[in-house]
This record gives structure tokens, sequence and C-alpha cells, in this order.
């Protein structure tokens, strides 16, 4: 018997529904949303399936706050967490929500136990660690979302600027998620034409500078939460090169294990991502200043889960 794909989500708040927005939307698989408050998941799953009709796709969605309705996931992204607050501190809250990614992460490891996950709760690459710990699943099935969304902030950036389409762009942006990523101008094409012959070299550097705080930009706006659109499509991409086994080659968030020389450490670079998880860890040519950045990026990731030790 073919049975459907299926996809659990846990975190029904704006980058979890969303992300069951875009999985359904592309009939991607059957969805299970999870989350700890009562009604929020089943509320958000029922009138998802109910949309289903309307756009003619059989994606079959549904909320529980029990994690016994994930048994079996082929898929699970990961999106629970606490935003911070006024008066914590970003220790108080890499603390919180460690504790919470851990207890997920326990979840998920018993009942799915042959499960790919993708962590999208912040900080991204602490997060991801907390959940490879956890789980006690090898590096190929736990990967971090962050580089396609940091790729794709730069992306849109460019065409914004440019007034071409987004498709044609093609960029890595490297590093860690948050101020020390390290967006690759040399490894940016439009068209197959490089970035250089298109702008000159203050335009890129303002590019790259809010790339780097397109985060912050977003929050500046919303003020009362962060951004959910992007980072979802974002996970969901890495979803469907995974169902689909596409061997899409994609910037993610994985445990390096000597390349770049790094280790024990999630940083984002390109990997091969398909049917089982990351398939290859790709090591481009770096420059002497692009490595420096990626190992400072790195050290901030290495210092942030010496906090929880
Ligand atoms: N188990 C399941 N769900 C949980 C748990 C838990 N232990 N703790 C919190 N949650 C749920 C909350 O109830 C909430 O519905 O996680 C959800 C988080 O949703 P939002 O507050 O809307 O946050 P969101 O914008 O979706 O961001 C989620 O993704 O991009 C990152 O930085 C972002 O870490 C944040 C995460």
């Amino acid at each position: 018997m073919i049975k459907r794909p299926k996809i659990s989500i846990v975190g029904a708040g704006n980058v979890g529904a969303t992300a069951a927005h875009w999985a359904a939307a592309a009939e991607l698989g059957d969805i299970v949303l999870v989350d700890i408050v009562e009604g929020v998941p089943q509320g958000k799953g029922l009138d998802l399936m109910e949309a289903t009709p309307v756009v003619g796709k059989d994606s079959y969605v549904r909320g529980t706050n029990r994690y016994e309705e994930t048994a079996g996931s082929d898929v699970v992204i990961v999106t629970a967490g606490l935003a911070r607050k006024p008066g914590m501190s970003r220790t108080d809250l890499l603390v919180k929500n460690a504790e919470i990614v851990g207890q997920v992460a326990e979840n998920v490891a018993r009942f799915s136990p042959e499960a790919i996950v993708i962590v999208v709760s912040n900080p991204l690459d602490v997060m991801a660690y907390v959940a490879m710990k956890k789980t006690g699943f090898p590096r190929e099935r736990i990967v971090g979302m962050a580089g396609i969304l940091d790729t794709a902030r730069y992306r849109a950036f460019i065409a914004m600027e440019l007034n071409v389409s987004v498709e044609d762009i093609s960029a890595l942006v490297l590093g860690g998620h948050g101020d020390s990523m390290v967006p690759l101008p040399r490894y940016t094409s439009i068209g197959g034409i490089p970035l250089e012959q298109w702008l000159p070299q203050e335009k890129i550097d303002a590019i790259v500078q809010r790339t780097r705080d397109g985060g912050i930009e977003i929050v500046n706006y919303l003020k009362t939460g962060s951004a959910f659109y992007a980072p979802s499509a974002a996970a969901v991409q890495m979803a469907e090169a995974i169902l689909k086994d596409k061997k899409r080659v994609l910037p993610c968030s994985v445990c390096l294990q000597g390349e770049y020389g790094l280790s024990d450490v999630f940083v984002g670079v390109p990997v091969v991502l398909g049917k089982g998880g990351v398939e290859k860890v790709l090591e481009i040519e770096l420059t002497e200043a692009e490595r420096d950045a990626l190992r400072t990026s790195a050290a901030h990731v290495h210092e942030s889960i010496a906090q929880l030790t």
C-alpha cells in the first residue's frame, strides 16, 4: 500500500501554523500540528483542513496536544519555543527554549524514531544541537533551517534592487543564524552573471548588511512578534526536498564533523538534502577572510552551547 508522507509540526504558533499552510498547499502529505496550548492546534488544524476542498488539495490536517498522534512521522518540523520577553536575558531565553526543544526532541525520538527533524526554533544552531543530543539521532537526520531564510532575504533584496526575477538569483549565505552570518557575494549570480557585474561594491555591502539585520527589521515592524512567512516557507522547502528525495543543494545548519576545520557545532553550510536527510556536507573553497568569518560564527554557537552545560 502506498502511504502519504506524514509531517508533524511542533508549535502551532505563527511559524508552525504557516508551515502547515504551505505544506498543505503543496500537498506534501498529511499534517499533524502539535502544541501545548489546548485548542489552538485543533482549531488551526481544522480550519486548514476545511480550506483543502476550496483549494483542491488532498492533505489531511489535524491538530492535537498529544505526541501519540505524531507517531511514525517521516519529517518533524520543530517550531516550539518562547519569544524573548522584557526583562529576559538572551541566556534566560536560551535555557528556556533548550528545555522546550529538549522535551520536544524526546517525544520525537519516542514516537517517530525514523524521522528527519527540521529545527526552526531559535537560537537555531544551538537548538539543533540540543535536538541532536536529546534524540540521539545521527547528524544526517537533524537539520536546522537558517541558510535558506537568510539566502532568501538576500535574494529578495537583490531582486528588489535590480528589478529582476527572484528565481534567477542564485546565492549562498553561510554561518550561524544571527549577526555573524556570512553572506558570500562571490558565490552570488543572477542568470549566471556574477553579482559584481550588476552592482557596485557599496550597494552589495548595503544588501549584505540588510540581510544580516533581516530578522530584526521584521521585528521592528511587527513589534509583538517575529518573521513567519519566509521562515515557514524555508522549512517547508527543506521538508519537500527530503520527502520527494530531490537532492537539493541548500544552505542548512548541520553538525560539522571536521569539515571547514570545525567539529561538534551546528553552522550553516551548503548540503545535499534528500530522503536520507543531510546526504552530503559540501565543503566549498573560501578565502581566508570568509573562513575566519565562519570560524567566528561557529565560536558564537559554541559559546551558547557551553552556557547550557
Ligand atoms: N511544546 C509544544 N509547543 C510549545 C511548547 C512545548 N513545550 N512550548 C511552547 N510551545 C508553542 C507555543 O504555545 C506557541 O504556540 O510554540 C508556539 C510558538 O509560536 P509563536 O509564539 O507564535 O512563535 P513563532 O513566531 O511561531 O516562532 C517560533 O521559530 O523562528 C523561530 O524565533 C522563532 O523560536 C521561535 C520559533
